[in-house]
């Protein structure tokens, strides 16, 4: 794992632009993994600031959202299809037709989840996947648990996840409280991963899934495995566990 420290939020948010766009001019129609919340917002802001100055194209790039809350159509602004078409594709050159993002909305749930990951599997796999973290360690919506499902799949949100994530809507009974996400099978099977993590809410979840066992009860802490995760960590957290390592 590498971990890079950052001073700020936007200088996380233009090392991972960076690093997607060096991506992208590698590979014009690369596959990006995409995550939403808080935490890549500025990342998006400057991937558009890119696009708006000409430095950047995205009219081959392929897309995969990690997850999408169950029960929500795509024109519910609590929704991740939502929150991906207000807050980046609209605003960039980005085609309909490469943009995926499993539907909340499936007459068929389970069959969306295996359409979603055989879309994955045609298409030769995540050439980058942009990760976010929960407080409770989840990647996607993949939730601490004695097993983890490998493939996209149908998941129930923990009640730390239902709590946190109750913040964007009126009221904690308005949180789904299912999603589809992808598996941690289909994350790690990304060539490349980047983990960002801003804030000290972040910084048990972080350490774990840095220095803790790997285990399923933290499911970041699977990407010890993975053999190009990128960590762009908040340096107060990088600090607090370089002063564990003593
Ligand atoms: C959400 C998403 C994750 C995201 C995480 C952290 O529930 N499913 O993909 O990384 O929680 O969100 P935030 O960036 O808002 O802290």
């Amino acid at each position: 794992m590498k971990i890079k420290p950052v001073n700020s939020y936007n200088e996380m948010s233009k090392l991972a632009a960076e690093i997607v766009a060096r991506k992208i001019k590698d590979k014009p129609n690369a596959v990006l993994g995409l995550a939403t919340g808080s935490t890549p917002l500025g990342m998006y802001r400057e991937l558009i600031s890119m696009y708006k100055e000409g430095k950047l194209d995205f009219s081959k790039v392929r897309t995969f959202n990690l997850d999408e809350y169950l029960g929500l159509p795509p024109s519910h602004p609590q929704s991740y299809s939502y929150y991906m078409h207000e807050n980046f594709f609209k605003h960039v050159n980005i085609k309909k037709e490469n943009i995926h993002i499993p539907s909340g909305n499936a007459p068929n749930p389970t069959q969306e989840c295996l359409k979603y990951e055989r879309q994955i599997e045609e298409i030769g796999g995540i050439d980058l996947q942009i990760l976010g973290i929960g407080v409770n360690g989840h990647v996607g919506f993949n939730e601490p648990d004695i097993n983890l499902k490998a493939l996209t799949h149908i998941i129930q949100l923990a009640d730390e996840t239902v709590k946190a994530n109750s913040r964007f809507f009126k009221n904690i009974d308005e949180v789904p409280k299912m999603a589809i996400t992808m598996g941690m099978g289909t994350i790690m099977r990304s060539k490349q991963i980047i983990l960002l993590a801003w804030g000290l809410e972040k910084k048990e979840a972080v350490i774990k899934a840095i220095t803790g066992p790997i285990t399923t009860k933290v499911p970041a802490s699977l990407l010890q495995l993975h053999k190009d995760v990128t960590l762009i960590i908040d340096k107060r957290i990088y600090e607090k566990l370089k002063e564990d390592r003593k």
